[in-house]
């Protein structure tokens, strides 16, 4: 064994000669809003326009005479407007139509594009501007359309429907959307819509030229200045879209991941824009708007009484800018008037979105509150799907377990030390030269037989598998060979760039013949998968992350299925490509839930996968902004969110390390992983008590599964977040507004401690309920507002349980989840002043889909009525059906009664027309325990205490 010490050497030298990566992020190596072509247009188009004031007469109007109003059908179709400078116009088509959950969709784009641009652009390019952008993020079907009834005026035209009037203004072009009376939304109030329409170059200075406003600029327009992007071909020119939407009476906005900042969104005023690109962002800052690995352009608003969402279907490069008028945290009771035809109101948050192009596509939702929001944007864009039960479970990374040797001491020693583990991950250097599909035989000689010995405990294997194919192999060369890879602009062969393996190709997974290429390779009998039941699978690097590329990424000329330019599809590429991988593990074996880990998406990537934030480092800001990050993925409908435990770059001290576990348990997705440079860190090779303080975590962790998995049920169900921003149970409650430090998972309060050498933080309660604590029932919270000073010493987590609720828990030490399947239940019931207390349970199989085809499942409300019984009904789920039936030996093993009065030495147990005793225990005052009150967990029962 070498020796420690010349280690340690080398790495102290290593410190002292490395730069520190925290200042390091290669910002030269992404475009700001300024260097940016279609950016730099828009906001100079919106100064202009604000330094002109009444006097700007806007150029977009409604063609009252091509309007069509179909009242059955939900729709209006029409001719937008555009007027140039020589007072011409140019046609856009304009589509208002009511859908699903009485959103309101609005499409524009350049009516007969392809026509006019004709033989004027000579590459293969799609002439058309993209319009697939909802195809992939929508749940595979297009929404519904709802009736409404209209009222045409000679300036505007009314659309009245459940609770809403949509007002459309024809000039300028306006929506006021209003809801229950009250005004919400105001679609274009500052007149910034933007559609750059088809125009050649015709001089150096376009300016002049009659496409080109006054107001506009021309920047960027035919070429790209920014230093890596100088190959950019433009071929279409200038095709942003842009428009502003107000929020009125709103004073927080949240959402658009993916962004390391705060839950409530910043005024960007006086800096940069948020960016949505998605791009491997080398040693990312925190707190910063700076685009990330995924986009999900997503919105959503929040005032006491309602709340909003904007939903902008759009794949391009994306910037939006927000500018705050209202006062932070004020409620804002006033009525706000319109003038039908004056610009001068304004709302307290007003947005701006722009795209670099396709069309211009957008879904206004206005509900009573967030929670509602978030079903009407699932309905569109699908739910997180159940996960297979290990995937909520713990998840050991690193860059790199070495060979079969390495992945199975691994395994053993979380169980020989009792530690529960669920997964071991293999990260890049598995693959023989990092050829995916390969293994490195020297090192994994016989992976089905590793994955068996994994199985034996019900462990896991996930593997990478990245959409750069290193040239010169059987997968990559299939892949050109097929030509279904990704395209140079002149669309003749596949495009080469570098990636971890060298020189590789992409697959281009919008290719419906990427798909069956890519089945092959995940087949029973392929050399990845083998035969194999218990190998997942982790795509990484599909923003595309290319190391020579322009902004780490891929040139935006590139080709696409189609013939549709990268540009048009870049921040859905990542989505496409682990959709992919979900069709191909389904296709393989249809009958267990696939996982797949993913670092770019989408909206719509919740439907198939869980995300992680990417390379965060081991300090405490980053432990900070996890939380912030995961609630904002909560928010954007995307919940199955997690970030690296640990930090990847660097190693975190062990107060950290700690700390870190405490929080990460309540990602819903938890995994610890670090760079290939950082030092061994697996708890089990802690010292104490820093390993005992992280394996308490960690059974907490898998003693609340029953309460996560029933979360993520209902997420499935409803798309409300599993990770609760505390705003979302109490819309009401406007001093929580900006809360980001804390949140409900369920019933239950979390605050991690996530600043260093604390041991005493703040909580706060968002009303009056009382807060037990769940470590210690006998000490409660009660009070609106900050309670300082609870006590948070490194072993402790403070973890609140709401009262009137009843939390489902399995106390049981197991190896992994699947152990645990069969074990019996805790309950905690803790009764409010009233007397009651209600909770749900879901349970199926874990990880078959019998709980979809064969409602093979059961979910059931817990409650307490009156003080006087506690019982159990079943919602769903039929006793006959195989798993469910074999729940019979599953029981109830004690129950925690908080809050009960005059309860005797015994209580009855009714169930299945049989009656029994069991026996009960006082903990301390207020506290009882019946012991072992034996009822099976899936048919109905009653306790009368
Ligand atoms: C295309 O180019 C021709 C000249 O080559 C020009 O006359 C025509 O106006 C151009 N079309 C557009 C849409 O600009
Ligand atoms: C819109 O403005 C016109 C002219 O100022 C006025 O006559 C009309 O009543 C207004 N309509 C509404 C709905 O306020
Ligand atoms: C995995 O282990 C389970 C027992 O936990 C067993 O039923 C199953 O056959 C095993 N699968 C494989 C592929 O070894
Ligand atoms: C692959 O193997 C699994 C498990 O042995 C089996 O259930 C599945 O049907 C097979 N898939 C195909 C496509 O044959
Ligand atoms: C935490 O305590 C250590 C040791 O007392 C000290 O060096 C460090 O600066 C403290 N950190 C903070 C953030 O206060």
């Amino acid at each position: 064994m070498p020796d420690r010490s010349v280690f340690l050497l080398l790495f102290i030298f290593l410190l002292v000669i490395l730069p520190v990566p925290s200042e390091a992020v290669k910002d030269y190596l992404f475009k700001k809003c300024d260097q940016s072509g279609f950016c730099h247009r828009n906001r100079h188009f919106a100064n202009e326009i604000l330094e002109q004031g009444d006097s700007y007469q806007p150029r977009y109007s409604i063609d009252l005479a091509t309007l069509q109003i179909d009242d059955q059908s939900g729709t209006v179709d029409g001719i937008l407007l555009k007027q140039l400078n020589d007072g011409t116009y140019v046609d856009l088509s304009l589509k208002i139509a009511v859908i699903t959950d009485h959103s309101l969709r609005l499409t524009v784009d350049e009516i007969d594009r392809d026509v006019r641009v004709g033989g004027n652009v000579t590459t293969p390019v799609n002439k058309v501007r993209y319009n697939e952008a909802s195809t992939w993020a929508f749940d595979g079907k297009d929404p519904k359309q709802l009736k409404f009834t209209h009222e045409l005026q000679s300036d505007s035209l009314i659309l009245h429907y459940g609770d809403y009037n949509a007002q459309i203004q024809l000039y300028p072009f306006k929506i006021s959307l209003s809801y229950k009376g009250a005004e919400q939304l105001i679609v274009n109030e500052r007149s910034l819509l933007n559609v750059e329409h088809y125009r050649t170059k015709v001089s150096e200075d376009d300016a002049n030229s009659n496409d080109v406003a006054p107001e506009e600029s021309t920047f960027g327009s035919y070429s790209d200045s920014f230093k890596d992007s100088k190959g950019d071909t433009l071929p279409l020119g200038p095709e942003s879209v842009a428009l502003d939407f107000g929020f009125v009476g709103y004073n927080h906005v949240y959402g658009i991941p993916e962004h390391a900042d705060s839950l409530s969104l910043k005024d960007t005023t006086d800096g940069e824009p948020y960016r949505l690109f998605n791009v491997d962002i080398f040693e990312y800052p925190v707190q910063d708007r700076y685009q990330m690995y995924g986009s999900i352009p997503f919105m959503v608003a929040v005032k006491p009484g309602s709340s909003a969402g904007i939903f902008w279907v759009n794949s391009a490069d994306t910037y939006v800018d927000i500018k705050k008028n209202g006062e932070e945290d004020m409620v804002d009771e006033r009525k706000i008037i319109i003038e039908n035809s004056s610009r001068s109101s304004s709302s307290s948050v007003q947005t701006h979105w722009m795209s670099e192009n396709g069309v211009l596509d957008v879904i206004l939702m206005v509900k009573d509150t967030p929670a509602e929001i978030s079903r009407a944007y699932g309905s569109l864009t699908g739910y997180v799907s159940l996960p297979n039960m290990f995937s909520i479970g713990y998840h050991q990374s690193r860059w790199n377990y070495n060979d079969e040797k390495d992945v199975l001491d691994v395994a053993g020693n979380f169980d020989s030390h009792m530690i529960p583990c669920d997964a071991i991950w293999l990260d890049i250097e598995y693959a023989e030269g990092k050829k995916y599909f390969t293994w490195n035989k020297d090192a994994f000689p016989n992976p089905e037989r590793m994955e068996a010995k994994l199985n034996e405990t019900g462990k896991k294997l996930v593997a990478i598998i990245d959409p750069h194919l290193k040239t010169g192999y059987s997968v990559s060369d299939g892949v050109v060979k097929e030509r279904i890879a990704i395209r140079n602009a002149d669309s003749k062969d596949a495009y080469k760039g570098h990636s971890w393996p060298g020189e590789s190709v992409w697959i281009d997974t919008l290719n419906p013949r990427a798909q069956l290429f890519w089945n092959k390779q995940f087949a029973n009998g392929s050399q990845l998968m083998g035969y194999s039941t218990n190998l997942h699978i982790w795509n990484d690097m599909n923003e595309p992350s290319i190391f020579n590329g322009p902004e780490t990424s891929a040139p935006k000329d590139l080709l696409h299925y189609g013939n549709w330019e990268h540009r048009s599809v870049h921040n859905l590429f990542g989505l496409t490509y682990h959709e992919a991988t979900y069709n191909s593990l389904i296709e393989r074996n249809s009958h267990i839930r696939p996982f797949i880990l993913t670092r770019s998406f989408f909206a719509g990537s919740q439907r198939t996968c869980a995300m992680w934030t990417g390379d965060n480092m081991a300090r405490w800001e980053y432990l900070r902004e996890s939380i912030r990050m995961c609630l904002t993925m909560n928010v954007a409908g995307f919940p199955f969110a997690g970030a690296d435990v640990g930090g990847f770059f660097h190693n975190p001290d062990m107060e950290l390390l700690v700390r870190w576990y405490q929080t990460g348990i309540w990602y819903p997705f938890f995994r610890a992983h670090s760079h290939i440079d950082s030092r061994r860190r697996e708890p089990f090779l802690l010292d104490e008590p820093y390993q005992d303080y992280i394996k308490e975590a960690l059974l907490l962790r898998y003693k609340l599964l029953p309460v996560l998995y029933t979360q993520f049920y209902k997420a499935s169900q409803t798309g409300l977040p599993i990770m609760k921003p505390i705003f979302y149970d109490s819309p009401e409650d406007v001093g929580s507004y900006s809360i980001d430090d804390e949140f409900f998972i369920g019933d239950l309060l979390v605050r991690p401690v996530m600043e260093e050498n604390q041991t005493r933080v703040s909580v706060y309660l968002p009303d009056e309920k009382r807060y037990y604590s769940f470590f210690n029932l006998s000490t409660s919270l009660q009070g609106k507002g900050e309670h300082d000073d609870v006590e948070a010493e490194l072993d402790q987590i403070p973890l609140y349980l709401r009262e009137g609720s009843i939390l489902p828990t399995k106390q049981r030490y197991r190896r992994s989840t699947k152990l645990m399947t069969y074990d019996p239940y805790t309950l905690y019931v803790v009764i409010d002043s009233d007397g009651h207390a209600g909770g749900d349970l879901y349970i199926d199989d874990g990880e078959s889909f019998d709980y979809r085809d064969n409602e093979d499942h059961l979910y059931l409300s817990l409650s307490v009525e009156k003080g006087k019984t506690i019982s159990s009904k079943v919602i769903k789920g039929d006793s006959a059906k195989p798993f469910v039936a074999s729940l019979s030996r599953t029981k109830v093993e004690s129950i925690v009664l908080v809050g009960a009065k005059n309860v005797g030495s015994t209580v009855t147990v009714h169930q299945g027309g049989k009656s029994w005793e069991a026996e009960v225990l006082r903990e301390a005052p207020g506290i009882v325990v019946i012991r072992n009150p034996k009822m099976s967990i899936n048919s109905a029962w009653t306790v009368e205490i």
